[in-house]
């Protein structure tokens, strides 16, 4: 047994001590089952509750329609998203900081709730000159900067949904989102730092919409001009040319807030109509836009928030997730402001300009609710203890990871590192599809054990199930009644939606991750199950990868499969075989690695790229990804009986060791 696995062993007997609120113990019962018990008995009961913390126009007839896999919830309310972030606050809390927001280069910009309001009304008063209604989508491609925010609540305020598209995005992925939605207008920036450099965002948007006559209007955050040096301590900001405009299509932002009135009642939406489009990976090569409807999201976001971080009014709450992803929507915009948290955002990299930046962020903030992703956590652990241990991280009292298993060696380490050995760690599991988070100790309530997300929510009903529905320890993670944040469907192909989630078992959601259960009754995830990978807890679709790598001339086939990686759990490796007469080299690998960075974004790119005079098929003709994935991981290969050629496989063995060398 190792060191480490002995200080697991202990801290599994070790009760966190947690002082849970006092509103937090009497609203969860905490030291009792209560509210999973309650939850249990009447579901709907237990969820109208959370709902009605919330602010609505008109209240619902019926709590839940459940016509598989068709869900409504709250059916025949209304309310607005943006009305419950903002409007409901402003009494009680008007002049509370809503939003502390740090540049990369350090400029600091902060939004009491009173101005967050005031700058969303008039940015929808903005679009809604553009001719943006209800209804109509709006693409979101910004930097992590408070103008992400203030985008998602307009579009919110006025009822049109919208489809957030990550920075990192290239314009080809931009362009089929914006064009899967049917967007009319697309929000982005003449730029956003990163690593000290200024990613030209504005100049892939123009990319990216180049002939999409129905784009009529670009609205352009101006980002890229940090001029006045107090705003930049860190002193990499520079005043850069902006960007190319084009006249009666592009507007700044900056112009239209000024122009545009601050009074914007919010529209009442129904409880099921759509607040956002977020496109994730699946198994095809083409995204899936997951549909988020309105009043079940934010009740699910809400409750979630609340109970997860245990948020109390003084909470300074950073989620270092960025808005590109669902996690930035519900938990750092929606959940977190509509329960009025003070909401930290940072714009850049966690390694600019040094590798203490987050702490000197959470220093200088005094945060005290911490929520990241694993691979961020064992990048910091590799980086040393004494980046941490440089800065006073005593405000820190609950800390959450997401996106990933979380390793018990970098829960260990985050517990002491990080959390001073007096932070509950939550480990919360959900995805895209889910909304919110599904998964998760409640702090104070549930011992935790490093390395499992324990139980499902109070609300939610999980399973672990075998492929034919059987209960079983471990086998496919299940959920297997509906819930508030539950996606209603892919945008335009309900078929898919049917297909991906409900086809596996009648009537009984399909994550596609493998888990199994504990003594306990804990739940331990143990990743996808399907050809999706996890790179850096960012779903990557392995056919999507494929589709970019045959896009390039060069390439015949391509079969991308993914293997383990310390930092980053998984990484993407690519078998590529070219079309005859081309010669392969060093310098067309790294072209096909930059191909797929071109195409899909940076985060798909291959870490390893290996040439293959052939791909290993069965007699059926069927790519055998297991043995690549063998050869992949560096292993033993499995069963090649029903391999067509061994020797192609062998060779391929080879060509990986030598890569490797
Ligand atoms: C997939 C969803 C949810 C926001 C971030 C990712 C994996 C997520 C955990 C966790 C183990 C996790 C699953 C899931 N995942 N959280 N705590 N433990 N695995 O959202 O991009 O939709 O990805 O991330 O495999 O299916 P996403």
């Amino acid at each position: 047994m190792t060191e480490q696995h002995r200080e697991i062993d202990v801290l599994l007997d070790e009760q966190r001590t947690f002082e849970p609120s006092a509103d937090f113990v009497a609203a969860a019962h905490v030291g009792d089952r209560g509210p999973y018990d309650e939850a249990g008995r009447d579901r709907e009961a237990y969820w109208e509750a959370w709902a009605r913390r919330l602010d609505w126009f008109t209240p619902w007839d019926t709590v839940l329609e459940w016509d598989p896999p068709f869900s409504k919830w709250f059916v025949g309310g209304t309310l607005n998203a943006a009305y419950n972030c903002l409007d409901r606050h402003l009494q009680a809390r008007g002049s509370k900081t809503a939003l502390i927001w740090e540049g990369e280069p350090g400029d600091v910009r902060r939004y009491t709730y009173r101005e967050l309001h005031e700058e969303v009304c008039r940015f929808a008063n903005a679009l809604k000159g553009l001719g943006v209604g209800k209804g109509d989508r709006v693409a979101i491609y910004l930097p992590m900067v408070p103008e992400a925010a203030v985008a998602m609540l307009a579009c919110a305020r006025i009822g049109a949904p919208h489809s957030v598209v990550f920075g990192g995005f290239s314009p080809q992925s931009l362009r089929d989102r914006i064009e899967d939605a049917h967007a009319t207008c697309v929000i982005t920036a003449d730029g956003g730092y990163r690593r000290g450099g200024i990613i030209p965002l504005k100049a892939s948007t123009d990319a990216a919409i180049e002939g999409l006559d129905y784009v009529n209007s670009v609205v352009v955050v101006r980002r890229s001009a940090v001029t006045d040096p107090r705003a930049a301590p860190h002193g990499d900001a520079v005043d850069t040319p902006s960007c190319d405009m084009t006249a009666g299509r592009d507007h700044w932002y900056h112009d239209l807030i000024a122009a545009a009135d601050a009074d914007f009642p919010a529209e009442p939406m129904d409880s099921e109509d759509l607040l956002y489009i977020l496109y994730t990976s699946g198994t095809t090569g083409k995204p899936k836009g997951v549909m988020h409807t309105t009043g079940g999201y934010m009740t699910h976001v809400t409750a979630t928030a609340k109970w997860v971080f245990d948020l109390r009014e003084d909470d300074i709450y950073w989620c270092t997730a960025d808005v590109g992803w669902v996690t930035g929507h519900s938990y750092i915009v929606y959940g977190p402001l509509s329960n009025g948290a003070t909401v930290v955002m940072y714009e850049g990299s966690p390694d600019w300009p040094d590798r203490g930046r987050f702490w000197e962020l959470c220093e200088r903030y005094a945060v005290t609710v911490f929520y990241t992703a694993p691979t961020a956590i064992r990048a910091f652990m590799r980086w040393g203890d004494d980046w941490p241990a440089g800065y006073d991280l005593s405000a820190l009292r609950l800390l959450g990871t997401v996106g990933e298993p979380i390793n018990p060696e970098a829960w260990v380490w985050y517990d002491r590192h990080i959390g001073g050995g007096r932070c509950p760690i939550v480990d919360t599991w959900w995805q895209t599809e889910t909304g919110g988070i599904m998964i998760t100790p409640l702090p104070g309530a549930i011992t935790t054990k490093p390395g499992t997300a324990t139980v499902p929510f109070p609300g939610i009903e999980a399973a672990i199930l075998d492929e034919e529905g059987n209960p079983a320890e471990s086998g496919y993670l299940a959920i297997t009644s509906p819930w508030p944040g539950m996606l209603r469907g892919v945008w335009g192909d309900e078929e898919r939606y049917r297909e991906t989630y409900w086809s596996k078992w009648p009537d009984i959601y399909f994550p596609g991750d493998g888990a199994r259960v504990d003594e306990d009754g804990y739940y331990w995830i143990m990743g996808r199950v399907d050809d999706v990978l996890n790179v850096a807890g960012h779903r990557i679709g392995t056919m999507e990868v494929e589709s970019a790598l045959v896009d390039h001339g060069a390439v015949a086939e391509a079969a991308v499969v993914g293997r383990s990686d310390e930092i980053k759990g998984q990484a993407v490796a690519a078998f590529v075989s070219v079309v005859e007469g081309t010669e392969t080299s060093e310098a067309l690998r790294q072209e096909l690695r930059g191909h797929v960075a071109a195409q899909i974004g940076a985060i798909a790119r291959p870490a390893d790229l290996i040439f293959a005079a052939e791909l290993p098929k069965t007699r059926s003709g069927k790519i055998m990804r297991r043995l690549l994935r063998d050869v992949a991981e560096g292993r033993a290969l499995g069963d090649t009986t029903t391999l067509a050629d061994p020797a192609v496989v062998r060779s391929l063995q080879q060509q990986f060791a030598d890569s490797e060398a």
